[in-house]
């Protein structure tokens, strides 16, 4: 074969609370869809603080967890695998950075720029590497869902 093989990826994406009650979810999906991903599996789910606190176990020890906590279980959130040539770090581009204020002014077409608040209430979660992936979609969606089920070749 004359051409090369891209790697498909997925990535966990999640609308959080404040971006399911804005009333947010239809602009991102447009976000979504428009940058080439596809949404192979939603759901809307309500995380109580057991499972919040599980998600996000890497920030167990930081000064904002419990309020973070809190934050991701004021409300449904709407979990998403999203799949494209280079998903994890297309998806993190789109959304912007953590601190919702700083996207305003330096990634202004980002989604937390859009949706997001501050440093906290950021509006959307996307994962960080391929074990984060792997790992948050196996949280929402069992571990066959972690990987593309096949390379395709451009
Ligand atoms: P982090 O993994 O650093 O950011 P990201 O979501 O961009 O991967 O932090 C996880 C979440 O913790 C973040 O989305 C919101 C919350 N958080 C705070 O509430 N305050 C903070 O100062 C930071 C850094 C994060
Ligand atoms: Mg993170």
């Amino acid at each position: 074969r004359s051409c090369e093989a891209v790697e498909i990826e997925r990535t966990l994406a999640m609308i959080k609370p404040d971006g399911l009650s804005g009333n947010y979810t239809e602009k991102i999906k447009e976000a979504i869809l428009e940058s080439g991903f596809d949404i192979i599996e939603e759901a809307v789910v309500q995380l109580d603080v057991e499972r919040a606190s599980l998600f996000y176990a890497e920030h167990a020890d930081k000064s904002f967890f419990n309020s973070l906590v809190k934050y991701m279980t004021s409300g449904p959130v709407c979990a998403m695998i999203l799949e494209s040539p280079d998903a994890i770090s297309r998806w993190r581009n789109l959304i912007g950075p953590t601190d919702a204020r700083k996207a305003k002014t330096s990634h202004p077409d980002s989604i937390r720029a859009m949706c997001g608040l501050d440093s906290e209430k950021n509006c959307v979660h996307g994962s960080d590497s391929p074990q984060s992936a792997a790992r948050e979609i196996s949280f929402f969606f069992g571990d066959d869902k972690s990987e593309a089920l096949e390379h395709d070749e451009l």
